[in-house]
């Protein structure tokens, strides 16, 4: 009985502290509009579930959010929240909150600082010398490794022909992951042709670990993680992707010799990274090129993928795109060059709508450094962001009463003259927007232009989607494929 009354004593004390060093959070949520709220779990209720209810539910809560004014403070679990869709609020955040959310320190363990999670002061310098190295005169060198490997995709998917629909993202991904390789590091792994090495294997369940934890709050806690098997797990395969990419980056610096001589022609990132202005350790080498593989890889599969499931299914618009190859190509069969992709301008405006209608980056999460003042109220230093893109962009206050359709032309220059700079987002927007999306624009264009000439496509239309850090549909990018007469 004595025990029993002790602990009920430390856990009320617990709480009491507990509430009483988050008092400003209390106050701050006091002045913020909220919808959608239980009293004691706040939100909490709305983020429960598999990932395709989840996304259902996120879905459903931005709804209300729009429905009653754009904006709204969202509590989950002890974490809170600011959630605004008003793209002038949007603009204000991602242009004056560079520091990312809590939530992505699930991440750091495994990137460190790399550039996507660095701290915001780390954050600064080293994007300011990574920069020029996604500039699009050296992007342009990696063209032919694009058209290489896309040609790669196109003999592998032989095997599907005239066979009944197929999961084709598996495809698309193992083809980005060689192309992500070999311009990020010079690594030709030939993943196409073996898809399944411990590295591999290694990286994806890294990313499924740390999936889970984004999504179930009783794993949040490093205290309660690391109880459970996960854990170990986890950290075994972190180390092996690390010494995965430490040896490649010991074996450059040999190939490269001193840091000071530069080799001519063609350089993948990791070299150009080698005879920047800052010496970069070894350890902050391996993370830059980490988070530069992890975060060019599924992304542009994903966006590929979808842009072959909506093409797919809109014969018309799959037509236009083949009429503005032929243009472009000819008779000829050769791979794309700059210039070619360059003149892809409608399948251009395919791209972005997909990135509208599917935006594989769904969430992003900032916190307040300082105060920061939006529309009707000042936001204070200390809360969490998000920002829905995947929401804004089928809006129909943003976009119309067909904010739901597939319609390229939305991209035309003389239809996106009055649009709200944050109305479209999919690479983020601001200083710290995605760094590589020359390289995925450019890379999309090519791998689908060499998918498109020889494939006719055939899919139905996506009707579920589920939320897994990116979004994926359920269950699959099935489509159907047929050769294209020469
Ligand atoms: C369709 C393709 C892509 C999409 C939709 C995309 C989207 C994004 C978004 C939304 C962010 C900001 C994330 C956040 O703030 O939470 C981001 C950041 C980033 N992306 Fe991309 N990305 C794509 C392709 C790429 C490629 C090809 C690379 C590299 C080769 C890349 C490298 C990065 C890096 C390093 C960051 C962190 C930038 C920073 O914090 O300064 N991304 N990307």
């Amino acid at each position: 009985m004595l025990v029993l009354a002790l602990i009920f004593v430390c856990v009320v004390v617990y709480y009491i502290r507990f509430r009483h060093m988050r008092k400003h959070l209390y106050q701050i949520s006091e002045i913020l509009p909220g919808v959608g709220e239980l009293p004691l779990i706040g939100h909490t209720h709305w983020f429960i579930g598999g990932p395709e209810k989840l996304l259902k539910n996120i879905q459903e809560l931005a709804e209300l959010v729009d429905s009653s004014g754009g904006t709204s403070k969202v509590w989950i679990g002890p974490s809170l929240y600011f959630v605004t869709l008003n793209p002038d609020d949007v603009q204000k955040i991602l242009e004056n909150c560079l520091e990312k959310d809590g939530s992505y320190k699930f991440l750091q363990q495994w990137l460190g600082d790399g550039l996507f999670v660095a701290p915001v002061d780390l954050w600064k310098v080293h994007r300011r010398v990574l920069l020029p190295i996604f500039h699009n005169k050296i992007l342009e060198d990696f063209v032919p490794v694009f058209g290489q490997q896309a040609s790669i995709l196109v003999k592998r998917l032989e095997e599907q022909v005239g066979k009944p629909d197929f999961d084709i993202f598996k495809y698309i991904t193992s083809c980005m992951l060689d192309i992500v390789f070999e311009t990020a590091m010079g690594e030709k792994m030939d993943v196409q042709h073996n898809p399944d090495t411990p590295y591999l294997r290694a990286r994806s369940c890294v990313m499924s670990i740390i999936n889970m934890r984004l999504f179930k709050a009783w794993l949040q806690p490093d205290a309660l993680f690391k109880l459970t098997p996960y854990a170990k797990i986890q950290q075994e395969n972190i180390d092996y992707t690390h010494k995965f990419t430490d040896e490649v980056v010991m074996k450059k610096k040999e190939q490269c010799g001193s840091q000071d001589q530069q080799k001519e022609g063609k350089k993948d990132l990791l070299e150009l990274l080698l005879h920047r202005e800052i010496k970069f350790t070894n350890e902050q080498l391996r993370e830059h090129i980490d988070s530069i593989t992890i975060a060019g890889n599924d992304t542009t599969a994903l966006v590929i993928a979808y842009a072959l499931l909506l093409l797919g299914s809109h014969e018309e618009a799959q037509d236009i795109v083949v009429d503005e190859l032929n243009s472009i190509f000819g008779e000829s069969d050769r791979a794309p060059t700059k210039e070619d992709i360059n003149k892809m301008h409608y399948l251009e405006r395919v791209i972005k709508e997909t990135m509208r209608l599917y935006t594989v980056v769904p969430i992003i999460g900032r916190r307040t450094q300082k105060d920061i003042k939006l529309t009707n109220f000042t936001l204070p230093a200390g809360v969490g962001c998000a920002v829905a893109p995947f929401v804004m962009h089928r809006s129909k206050r943003l976009w119309g009463p067909t904010a739901n359709c597939f319609d390229p032309d939305r991209f035309l220059p003389e239809n996106s003259v009055d649009r709200h700079p944050c109305a479209f987002i999919p690479f983020s927007f601001g200083s710290r927007n995605c760094i590589g999306r020359h390289f995925g624009m450019m890379v999309m264009k090519s791998v689908l232009a060499t998918i498109l000439r020889a494939y006719k496509i055939r899919s139905k239309a996506i009707n579920r989607l589920k939320i897994e850090i990116l979004l994926f549909p359920v269950p699959g990018h099935m489509v159907s494929i047929e050769k294209r007469n020469k």
